[in-house]
């Protein structure tokens, strides 16, 4: 299917992909169609290895140690494409530059081998909804319009990966489960965090975006009128409108629980959540990241 150019939806081990063959403009088209996505926010495209992207992109030497320690897994390296890629000029951004990510999923993984052809997949959900890491959230935000969805074991991560660009400095562009402190260990030179409210390179910085589709309200401690409460750490609370984040205060919990909690609040009649705070370090960054951008 992935090869004849049918998107479909497929796992990785951050969130689930709505996958299309990266060759072929017809699909990724498809793809832009599927989520109401806007022309100018550009694909991620995923490959099996580093010597697949280096056919295509020109690597920098960074991104070679990053690959070496971090791919297959949850980053993403912005690169310059090369000429006559194949890849369909669809998926770049407005500087022909092209980001690349090897998934660390064996399913994806096998597919990726299987089909010969990079497979261009953003999150399946539609544009500025939250992402989904479940077979049945991708069919509630799809259904028949498209002809596959791999079911799959729980996703391990779920969040998606750290975007980085490479320049005079290394940018995180999106932060991740790859947090800064990682990137800045093995590269052992500073990195940047995206600068807030500076131009938009990658539109998963825009502020509004990873929406659950009713108000968001963050660093609470108790819930609003009509409202949920997702709460981070050992409390004794109860009732049908609380939901544990993660009860061991374990960031990497919270993470995985993030979406599908915001997305069964709403499901459950709720018209607001209110979100415990979140510790601002290692991937407890990325969590606020996204809670920040659901909150508008
Ligand atoms: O974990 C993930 O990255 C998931 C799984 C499916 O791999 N994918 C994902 O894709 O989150 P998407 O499209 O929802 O988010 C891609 C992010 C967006 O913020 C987009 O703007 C940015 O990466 N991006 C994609 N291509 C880019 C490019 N060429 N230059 C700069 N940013 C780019
Ligand atoms: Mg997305």
């Amino acid at each position: 299917m992935i090869k004849s150019g049918t998107v479909v939806a497929i796992p990785t081990e951050t969130v689930y992909g709505l996958a299309g063959n990266a060759l072929k403009s017809s699909a990724v088209k498809k793809i832009y169609q599927l989520k109401k996505r806007p022309k100018h926010n550009p694909l991620i495209v995923h490959f099996s290895s580093l010597e697949a992207i280096k056919q295509i992109a020109v690597v920098h030497p960074d991104c070679i140690k990053l690959a070496k320690k971090f791919s297959p897994g949850p980053i993403t390296y912005v690169l310059p494409i090369k000429k006559n890629s194949g890849i369909s000029p669809l998926v770049l951004n407005s500087k022909k530059q092209i980001a690349c990510r090897i998934p660390n999923h064996k399913t994806f993984l096998s597919i990726l081998k299987q089909s010969e052809v990079p497979i261009a997949a953003p999150s399946a959900n539609m544009s500025n909804a939250v992402s989904t890491l479940r077979a049945v959230d991708v069919h509630k935000e799809f259904g028949s319009k498209i002809k596959m969805i791999l079911d799959t074991n729980k996703i391990k991560i779920g969040l998606e990966s750290t975007v980085i660009k490479f320049g005079s400095t290394i940018q995180i562009l999106r932060p991740g489960a790859i947090t800064k402190e990682m990137l800045e260990k093995t590269l052992r030179k500073k990195v940047s965090l995206p600068a807030k409210f500076k131009t938009i390179e990658a539109p998963g910085q825009m502020k509004k975006h990873y929406s659950p589709g009713i108000p968001v309200y963050l660093n609470q401690k108790k819930e609003k009128p009509n409202g949920a409460l997702l709460v981070f750490g050992r409390y004794k609370l109860k009732g049908r409108h609380i939901f544990y984040l993660s009860k061991k205060s374990s960031l990497e919990e919270a993470a995985k629980n993030l979406y599908v909690l915001l997305r069964t609040a709403k499901e459950k009649g709720f018209t607001n959540i209110s979100v415990h705070p979140i510790p601002n370090k290692g991937i407890g960054r990325a969590i606020n990241d996204r809670l920040t951008r659901a909150a508008g």
